[in-house]
């Protein structure tokens, strides 16, 4: 049986996309999971994760230091069953690229799987203070859990 694979979007791919790969591959057991990440923009294309990042996952036993950031490509749309943005301008972006709705249809906001329809965003933590990165922990891994029970 083929994998259900998943994509995870943010901005750079730096900060909470490569989180939210880090998380969901760690909770996958006997899923048959493929989990991938990537930026809407190629600002920080090939660089490792933030520190900060890499940070919050190591202090929550989980390396991402194998993740190099890549920009979104037109065939991504189409590779992935399950496509989860961080916020509404991830979104918006991501939407410019679709050209059909089956594309269209597997692309949501990544908090909706925990409070549907409510387009809670994932907060950017870049240019933020340090625990900026712990709230964006914590809240991508409760959706984690919600991806594997409510979509997978
Ligand atoms: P991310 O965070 O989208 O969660 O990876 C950001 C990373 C880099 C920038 C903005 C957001 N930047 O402006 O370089």
């Amino acid at each position: 049986m083929s994998p259900i694979k998943v994509l995870m979007v943010c901005l750079g791919n730096i900060c909470r996309s490569p989180l939210a790969e880090g998380i969901l591959k760690s909770k996958i057991k006997s899923h048959n999971l493929v989990v991938d990440s990537a930026g809407t923009a190629a600002f920080h294309e090939g660089s490792l994760p933030d520190k900060r990042s890499i940070a919050i996952a190591h202090r929550n036993g989980i390396d991402i230091t194998d993740q190099r950031a890549r920009k979104i490509s037109l065939s991504d749309l189409d590779d992935f069953d399950h496509i989860f943005v961080m916020d509404e301008s991830n979104y918006t972006n991501v939407m410019k690229m679709c050209i059909c709705d089956s594309q269209r249809i597997k692309t949501s906001m990544i908090m909706d799987v925990v409070h549907p329809k409510s387009s809670i965003a994932v907060p950017d933590p870049y240019y933020g203070a340090e625990n900026g990165f712990e709230e964006v922990y914590q809240m991508l891994d409760t959706a984690c859990d919600a991806i594997l029970k409510k979509t997978i």
